[in-house]
């Protein structure tokens, strides 16, 4: 089958920028039926090695500093924002005003204002997104939701959510900018509980209330001296503090009635998720 080319450029080649990288690569293997095949474009990075890998390993045509030049590029017609929080929203202004689609990682924005903005500016450029929640896709997820959509499980009375990990277990591990509340927003909550509660809404239906509580149990990290990308890196820096929170317990009502619980920590030894 000849599949038309669809033109990609990515925002980001850290660790999530090298996920979405290898499932453009993949993504023809698993569904075949697919009439378009993603081309890799062009790649932004401020770090020079991230870039060269995103030639050398990941497979695009170019790679750039400025991202400004992903978004200008006449060949790159969708295109992936896999940058830390805090350049979320002037990315997807920008992708909206240039009229690209795009998949923008979770937490979309750093709070609702930032995240209603970006809601907003894609729906008045008519542009199609997707926001990471990457969770939702597996074929069990999409069969729950049709076995529960049916009525197949009956009263939906209670939902319990549990997402652990481990990546910021090591107290001497570098304080990234997940740990800083002006680039990341929350900890947490944005990071791992969103998955959650984008999952069991997409399974149950809307949460209407939520209480819940949260602590930072490892108040200061050692800043990091270069570039690192991915969950952690080792840190031999002046110690700084951690500014969100590492463990969140939430007790949640659905508007039909159901009630979840939900718990989230980065920092319990053992479980891998990243
Ligand atoms: N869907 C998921 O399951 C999932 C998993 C991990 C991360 N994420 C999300 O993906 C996003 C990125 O996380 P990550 O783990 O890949 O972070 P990371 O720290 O590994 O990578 C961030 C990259 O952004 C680059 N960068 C910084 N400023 C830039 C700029 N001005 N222009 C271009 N690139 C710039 C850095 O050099 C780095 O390569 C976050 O929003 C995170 O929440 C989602």
């Amino acid at each position: 089958m000849s599949r038309r080319a669809v033109g990609i450029g990515l925002i980001s080649v850290g660790w999530m920028g090298r996920a979405h990288s290898r499932a453009y690569r993949n993504v023809v293997e698993h569904y075949p039926e697919l009439e378009v095949r993603p081309e890799l474009v062009v790649a932004a990075d401020l770090v020079e090695a991230n870039r060269r890998d995103a030639v050398d390993l990941l497979g695009y045509r170019d790679a750039v500093a400025d991202w400004r030049e992903v978004l200008a590029h006449p060949e790159v017609q969708a295109v992936s924002i896999c940058s830390p929080n805090y350049l979320h929203r002037e990315l997807a202004l920008a992708a909206a005003s240039a009229g690209k689609p795009f998949w923008i990682e979770k937490p979309m924005g750093r709070g609702l204002a930032e995240s209603d903005d970006i809601a907003r500016a894609a729906a008045e450029a008519g542009v199609v997104t997707a926001v990471g929640f990457s969770y939702r896709n597996p074929p069990a997820i999409q069969k729950a939701r049709e076995l529960i959509a049916a009525g197949r499980l009956g009263r939906i009375t209670n939902v319990r959510v549990s997402f652990l990990a481990d990546y910021s277990s090591d107290p001497d591990g570098a304080l990234m900018w997940r740990f800083i509340r002006d680039r990341a927003g929350s900890g947490v909550y944005g990071d791992l509980l969103s998955h959650g509660f984008d999952l069991a809404s997409h399974l149950v239906g809307p949460i209407a209330e939520v209480s819940a509580a949260q602590e930072t149990f490892i108040a200061e990290r050692p800043q990091l001296t270069g570039a690192a990308i991915g969950h952690n890196a080792t840190a031999t820096g002046a110690p700084g503090a951690v500014e969100n929170e590492d463990y969140a317990a939430v007790i949640a009502r659905f508007e039909n009635g159901a009630l979840g619980v939900f718990e989230s920590s980065r920092i319990a030894v053992g479980p891998r998720a990243e």
